[in-house]
């Protein structure tokens, strides 16, 4: 695990630009994890920039996001598809994108085509990740045992209170979501980890310096072979 602090979010906004940047420029077609939250919104900004300078192509990258809420119509500004469009997709020539369909009728097996679907694409190259307050990482919430492949969760007490800042009040807050799962993430080539702010700081020295633990399930990146961590400051206060 690489660990670079820097100053300021701008400056991880431009450090993940540009490992996003160098990856698709050595291989077009990339196959993309990406996140949502607040955490990626300046990441995401430079990449447009990077498109709109005619520095990035994304025709041939396909992406994959790591969840979606279950219950919210694709419309709902705040679903993770209407994030992704907003703040990625309608800015860039990006052709292909997948998100799990969490209006699926059958979300058990939208699970399993998920899977696959990323699969058949050949797996994730560059995974992109933020950290929960309590370690999550997609929507794999503490636990007692590490759960493998994409799935139905029920989110955290604490997520869904860290969540309501998106909506009207907490009960608007969706209960449950659809996502990759621990196995999924670490299948990914390289993955890239965005963490910001002194709200992050506690749960960044736990994944870096506590046992790999389901407890705090982003700890396990300790044990992939490319894992890239970008803190600012405030986030690595307490390291
Ligand atoms: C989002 C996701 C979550 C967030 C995490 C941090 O797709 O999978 O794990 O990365 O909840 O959220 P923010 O960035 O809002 O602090």
């Amino acid at each position: 695990m690489i660990v670079h602090v820097f100053e300021s979010k701008d400056q991880v906004a431009k450090a993940a630009g540009a490992i996003f940047a160098a990856q698709i420029l050595k291989k077009p077609d990339s196959i993309l994890g990406l996140a949502t939250g607040s955490t990626p919104i300046e990441t995401y900004a430079e990449l447009v920039k990077m498109y709109k300078a005619g520095i990035l192509d994304f025709s041939k990258a396909k992406t994959f996001n790591l969840d979606e809420y279950v219950g919210l119509p694709a419309s709902h500004p705040e679903s993770y598809i209407s994030f992704m469009r907003r703040n990625l997709f309608d800015h860039i020539n990006l052709k292909e994108y997948h998100l799990p369909n969490g209006l699926a009728k059958d979300l058990e097996q939208e699970c399993r085509d998920y899977e696959n679907t990323i699969k058949q694409a050949g797996g994730i190259d560059l995974q992109l990740l933020g950290i929960g307050n309590n370690g999550h990482i997609g929507f794999n919430e503490p636990n007692d045992h590490f759960v493998y492949s994409t799935n139905r969760v029920k989110l955290a007490e604490s997520t869904i209170k860290a969540n309501r800042r998106f909506f009207d009040s907490e009960d608007q807050v969706p209960r449950e979501a659809l996502s990759m799962g621990i196995g999924t993430i670490m299948q990914a080539k390289s993955i890239l980890m965005i963490c910001l702010g002194e709200g992050k700081a506690e749960v960044v020295e736990k994944m870096i310096n506590g046992p790999v633990d389901p407890k705090v399930p982003a700890s396990i990146l300790r044990t992939h072979h490319h894992v890239t961590v970008l803190l600012d400051q405030a986030a690595a206060s307490k390291l």
